[in-house]
């Protein structure tokens, strides 16, 4: 089967073609550099820069997997969750495609995308997909989610804990651009964490007197602040690396005291890692420990490059929607879900 998968649920606007679960290719615009200049996204900018840049990151992504509209099964666009207006860039474009081409149309969920991205380039036959990895526990740790899902199987899911403020990802982000880092800091906060001494800068761990699978990542940037007033500014490259180093650690130590919690009571064959903050080597490493102490695999994507956003994982979910028959049946009542939930 055929897909070709579209993603415009935030800042980077992204298309690739799967063959099955097989990546044919994978194409991504990143923003970033327009919009570090404005310190983060502005929503206006990032709805014009797709519908700037979608019709060729398109064009560029059926070329090189030398492919024409003909050739396809299906087209899948993410609905949800996202920015409103960034969706909406994708929806009308895919909608526009589905028509002209006459080919179906799936509706596609991002984080289902990032839940199912540990399966892109993997060839066992469909039906051992869910024998194989499920039950599962997935930990999807993000710019705008952080959450642990519980995945019976491809489909079925349920959220068993969240964060009840920031996301991982935008906690580092924000503690980053204290820093004086830029956006989207996220991997310069590591970087700089690499160089730390261990020790020397202490975060509280959050919310340890509660005993739930919630996470709460707005505190560190509470505590960024009031550590960062205790220095001799300008900060000095010793200095922001102790620093990042401190949040880096309390917040993987929260992530992974949290994970705890959803875990009791579960029967989970793996745990699976998703979204943009799995990049974080430490995030990766602390996961892992947990993982083997609880004798089960941690499983990742098999490349860096499906961590943060793309397409392909968007057109890995579709694969299994379009397998169990779940097309669109309406183009013209389909609409963006910004606030779009796994459960
Ligand atoms: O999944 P993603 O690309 O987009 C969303 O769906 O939000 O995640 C982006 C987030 C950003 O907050 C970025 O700073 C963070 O992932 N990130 C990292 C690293 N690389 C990206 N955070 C920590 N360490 C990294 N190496
Ligand atoms: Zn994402």
């Amino acid at each position: 089967m055929l897909i070709l998968a579209i993603d415009t649920s935030f800042d980077d606007t992204a298309a690739a073609v799967l063959q099955d679960m097989t990546i044919r290719s994978n194409i991504r615009f990143s923003e970033v550099p327009d919009m570090q200049e404005y310190g983060g996204v502005v929503p206006r900018l990032a709805r014009l820069s797709h519908e700037e840049n979608l019709p060729r990151v398109i064009a560029s992504a059926l070329k090189k997997a030398k492919v024409d509209f003909a050739d396809l099964d299906a087209i899948a666009v993410t609905v949800g969750p996202g920015l409103a207006i960034a969706l909406e860039i994708g929806i009308a474009y895919a909608k526009k495609l589905a028509l002209e081409n006459k080919k179906p149309l799936i509706a596609v969920n991002h984080m289902e995308g990032h839940l199912l991205s540990f399966l892109a380039n993997c060839n066992l036959s469909p039906v051992n997909y869910n024998l194989a990895f499920f039950p599962s526990m997935a930990v999807l740790i993000s710019g705008g989610h952080t959450e642990f899902v519980y995945a019976k199987e491809i489909g079925k899911y349920e959220i068993v804990g969240q964060t009840q403020d920031d996301a991982m990802g935008e906690a580092f982000d924000k503690v980053g651009r204290m820093l004086g880092l830029g956006y989207p800091a996220g991997r310069l906060v590591e970087l700089m964490a690499r160089k730390g001494e261990s020790g020397k800068v202490v975060f509280p761990v959050p919310m340890r007197q509660v005993k739930d699978a919630n996470t709460s990542f707005s505190g560190l940037k509470t505590a960024a602040s009031r550590i960062i007033e205790k220095f001799s500014l300008p900060l000095s490259q010793q200095d922001i690396s102790d620093i990042a180093l401190g949040f880096e650690t309390a917040a993987t130590t929260h992530l992974v005291e949290k994970l705890e919690f959803a875990l009791k009571n579960k029967e989970v064959k793996n745990l699976i890692l998703g979204g943009g903050v799995s990049a974080n080597r430490e995030v990766r490493h602390t996961l892992r420990r947990l993982a083997r102490a609880h004798k089960i695999p941690l499983l990742v994507p098999y490349s860096p490059k499906l961590y943060t956003d793309n397409a392909a994982m968007i057109g890995v979910a579709a694969y299994f929607q379009a397998l169990s028959g779940d097309f669109v049946k309406d183009l013209n009542s389909l609409d963006r879900q910004p606030n779009l939930r796994l459960a």
